[in-house]
C-alpha cells in the first residue's frame, strides 16, 4: 500500500501535489475542482496589496465631503478591517466545501495592512497563510539589506499577531539565498516556497510599444528551485516546497529526492488541465513501486545537498567541460 501522505507546514496533506496561487483557484469552483482532481492543498490566488489600497481610497473618496479629515485614520482603519470581503468570503466557503487544507495568500510589499487582515483570514478558517512578498529592487538608493528587512518585518509581525501557519513565497534574486532562507526560518516561518515566477513584460517591436509577456513556464525552469530546495533541505528548520518548473511525475520526484515537502503546480495546470494532477499522482505511485518506495517520507530529501555522495555538485556554477560534455 502506497501513502502519499506529507507534512507540510504543520498541515496533513494526503499528498504532495499543492495547486499554486493563480487565478485558477480564485473562485470556489476553482477550488472544488482542484481538491476534486486529487491536490493535496490549495494556495489561493494571492489579495494583492494594491486591492486594499483601492478598497480604502473608495471609502475615503465617498466620505470626503462630509467627513473631518482627522477621520481619515479612522476610516483607514476601517478599511483594514473590512478588508476586501470577497476574499474572506472565498476562504469561508473553500473551507467549507473542500477537506484539503485551504492556504490563503497575502502579496505584501509593505508591512502595512497584514496584521489586522491575516487575522481576519484567520477567523475566516484557513488553514495557512502564504506571505507571497515580492519587492521590486528598482530604487537606486535602497540597499539589499534594506530590502530584505522589509521581508523581515512584515513576517516578524504577522507571527507575533497570528497563531496559523504562515509560509513565505519568494523570488531567487537574493544575494545571498542560503542566510535570506535562514533568518526567515529563525523567524519563524513553517515553510518557504522556492520559488515564485514574476510577471515577465515585453516589448512588441511593430507597434514600438509595451506587450504582456508569456508568462508560464517551462519544464527546462526546475533547475534553479531544485537546486535551492537540495541545499537547503536539512539545513534551514523550516519546511519547503517547491514552484516553478514542475510540469509532470518526474519533475515532482526531482523534488522530493531533492528534499522538497511538497510541490506546488501553477504552468501545468493551465497547459495540461487539472486532470494533470490525477496524472502525476498515478505516475508517482507507479514509479514508487517500481522503485521500492512505500512512503513519500522515505523519497524525500535522499539526493538533498547533504545526503548526496557527490554535494559539490549542487554548488557547481560554472560549465566545465567534464560536467557537461561539451567544449
Ligand atoms: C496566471 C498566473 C497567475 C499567478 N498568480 C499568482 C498569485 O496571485 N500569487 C502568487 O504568489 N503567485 C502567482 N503566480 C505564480 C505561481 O503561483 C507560480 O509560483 C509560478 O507560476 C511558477 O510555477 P509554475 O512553473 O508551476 O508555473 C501566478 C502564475 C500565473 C501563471
Amino acid at each position: 500500500m502506497i501513502n502519499l501522505s506529507t507534512k507540510y507546514m504543520g498541515l496533513d496533506l494526503r499528498n504532495p501535489l499543492i495547486v499554486a496561487s493563480c487565478s485558477l483557484v480564485k473562485t470556489l469552483d476553482g477550488v472544488k475542482t482542484c481538491a476534486d482532481a486529487g491536490a493535496g492543498a490549495v494556495v489561493l490566488k494571492s489579495l494583492f496589496e494594491e486591492q486594499m489600497e483601492v478598497e480604502v481610497k473608495d471609502i475615503e473618496k465617498y466620505l470626503l465631503p462630509y467627513w473631518h479629515p482627522e477621520a481619515f485614520d479612522y476610516v483607514r482603519q476601517m478599511g483594514m478591517e473590512l478588508g476586501p470581503k470577497e476574499y474572506l468570503t472565498l476562504v469561508e466557503k473553500a473551507k467549507k466545501t473542500v477537506s484539503v487544507p485551504v492556504i490563503a495568500s497575502l502579496n505584501c510589499i509593505t508591512p502595512k495592512w497584514w496584521v489586522e487582515y491575516a487575522r481576519q483570514i484567520k477567523n475566516a478558517g484557513a488553514d495557512g497563510i502564504e506571505l507571497n512578498i515580492s519587492i521590486m529592487p528598482s530604487d537606486i538608493n535602497r540597499t539589499g539589506k534594506d530590502i530584505e528587512n522589509v521581508y523581515f518585518k512584515i513576517l516578524e509581525e504577522v507571527k507575533a499577531n497570528i497563531d496559523i501557519p504562515i509560509a513565505v513565497k519568494i523570488g531567487p534574486y537574493f544575494t545571498s539565498m542560503a542566510h535570506m532562507a535562514n533568518e526567515l526560518s529563525n523567524r519563524g516561518t513553517e515553510a518557504l516556497v522556492l520559488f515564485n515566477r514574476f510577471y515577465q513584460p515585453n516589448i512588441d517591436i511593430e507597434k514600438l510599444e509595451l506587450a504582456p509577456g508569456y508568462n508560464f513556464s517551462s519544464p527546462e525552469e526546475i533547475g534553479l528551485s531544485l537546486r535551492w530546495v537540495a541545499l537547503l533541505a536539512g539545513r534551514v528548520s523550516c519546511d519547503l516546497a517547491a514552484s516553478t518548473g514542475v510540469h509532470n511525475c518526474e519533475g515532482v520526484i526531482k523534488q522530493l529526492l531533492a528534499g522538497a515537502n511538497a510541490v506546488q503546480l501553477c504552468s501545468t495546470l493551465y497547459l495540461n488541465g487539472i486532470k494533470q494532477i490525477g496524472v502525476i499522482l498515478k505516475e508517482l505511485e507507479t514509479w514508487m513501486q517500481k522503485h521500492g518506495f512505500e512512503s513519500v517520507d522515505e523519497i524525500r530529501g535522499k539526493l538533498s545537498q547533504t545526503e548526496s555522495d557527490r554535494p559539490e555538485l549542487y554548488e557547481r556554477i560554472q560549465y566545465i567541460k567534464a560536467l557537461v560534455g561539451i567544449e
